[in-house]
């Protein structure tokens, strides 16, 4: 995977960066990769995967095998599927499900996800999943790539040309794909399965505009990377389909900064990381809306009280209207509402914009961050 880089720079689209531009690519990636996946009457229609209804209605596990940002999106993915469908979902990274002894039938779908489909461990790990009679499904932004050659059947996120090393786009994408096979399974059940399968796509079609939206107000972010420049260590918080965006809004941060980040379960921090917590130390935590199921929502803000209280600068990441957040935030980066399983598509954005722009203001090559590839074709 060769990057010409001078060629490419054209097309920047006026940003400075690839990262930046394919950031405000992210509304056209969930839109493309849910164009052309329903029917007339607004129904899941995937008849490009080439395993057939009875198969699928046949499974009764998933394990989805990934690598870095490609496993938080499976991770995201893993409480929606279950919720969904209710088939057991599980996230293994690749690089040890290869050497595990995974348990695996031929009524197993291994989900692996991966932008360039060329990731080393990745295709090992399907093979293996092949070789022990699992069906194999990939989820991959590069058509004709090496995995989803590997695979019995391809759905294909169209993300378009991910130049930037650090995913942003994909990661979006990689969610979309993996509600749509989800709600494709559910609807595949039948009954109420299929009706809420139907009603959820009509409120992930209504994302892209969301993302759009969000990424219109991302100014006092930008001012808080500057500010924070030369912070050593910053710890993001979330919890359910919020833990894998802490995990992912850690990962840019390591990535494009070089600065030591740590996410975590919110639920965590009272079995051991709330020590991590003194004076001034960062914190991003990503909170649930006011309408999340099982009480998320209070006991994310009781978190960031715990952690205020012990002298932690709180980044919230909060919707709109939510103000049981306020007295406990140095600041509050508010996302669009959306419906709690959906959510993920709109946290990540402020992370991506905050690592981006730390990046920038440390004067780091953000496209093609140090010891790091596009692609990691060995194991
Ligand atoms: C993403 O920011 C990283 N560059 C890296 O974790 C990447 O997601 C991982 O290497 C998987 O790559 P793939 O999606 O091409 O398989």
């Amino acid at each position: 995977f060769h990057v010409d880089w001078d060629a490419a720079s054209a097309e920047k689209g006026g940003f400075d960066t690839f990262m930046e531009k394919e950031i405000f690519d992210q509304p056209d990636a969930v839109r493309d990769t849910l164009l052309g996946r329903t029917d007339s009457e607004g129904r899941l229609a995937l008849d490009e995967i080439r395993i057939s209804e009875d198969g699928l209605k046949n499974i009764d596990r998933i394990t989805i095998v990934a690598c870095g940002t490609a496993a938080y999106a499976g991770m995201v993915a893993k409480y929606a599927l279950e919720h969904w469908t209710r088939i057991p979902v599980e996230v293994a990274l690749a690089h040890e499900f290869r050497y595990c002894d995974p348990i695996v039938s031929e009524r197993t779908l291994v989900v692996s996800i991966s932008q360039s489909g060329e990731t080393m461990d990745t295709l090992m790990a399907v093979k293996h999943a092949r070789d022990l009679g699992a069906n194999t499904l990939s989820i991959c932004n590069t058509h004709g790539a090496t995995i989803p050659r590997e695979s019995d059947a391809v759905l294909y996120t169209h993300a378009g040309p991910e130049i930037a090393v650090a995913s942003t786009k994909a990661f979006l994408a990689q969610i979309t794909a993996c509600y749509v096979l989800g709600l494709y399974l559910a609807q595949l059940r039948g009954g109420t399965y299929a009706d809420d399968a139907k009603k959820v796509m009509t409120e992930l079609q209504e994302m892209p505009a969301k993302i759009d939206e969000l990424l219109g107000h991302l100014d006092r972010v930008r001012e808080i990377a500057r500010f924070m420049a030369d912070t050593r260590s910053v710890l993001f918080l979330g919890r359910n389909v919020g833990y894998p965006i802490a995990m992912e809004g850690a990962l840019k941060l390591k990535e494009l900064a070089y600065i030591h980040a740590e996410g975590f379960a919110a639920g965590e921090l009272k079995h051991g990381p709330i020590a991590l917590i003194d004076a001034g130390q960062p914190v991003f935590i990503v909170v649930p809306g006011p309408d999340t199921p099982h009480g998320l929502h209070g006991k994310v803000v009781s978190n960031i009280q715990e952690i205020r209280a012990r002298g932690a600068r709180t980044l919230v990441i909060a919707e709109e209207g939510d103000e049981a957040v306020v007295p406990f935030a140095d600041e509050v980066i508010r996302i669009p509402k959306s419906a709690p399983l959906l959510a993920p598509l709109l946290a990540i954005v402020p992370l991506q914009v905050f690592s981006l722009e730390l990046s920038t203001a440390k004067g780091l090559d953000v496209d093609q961050p140090r010891n790091l590839a596009k692609s990691v074709t060995v194991e």
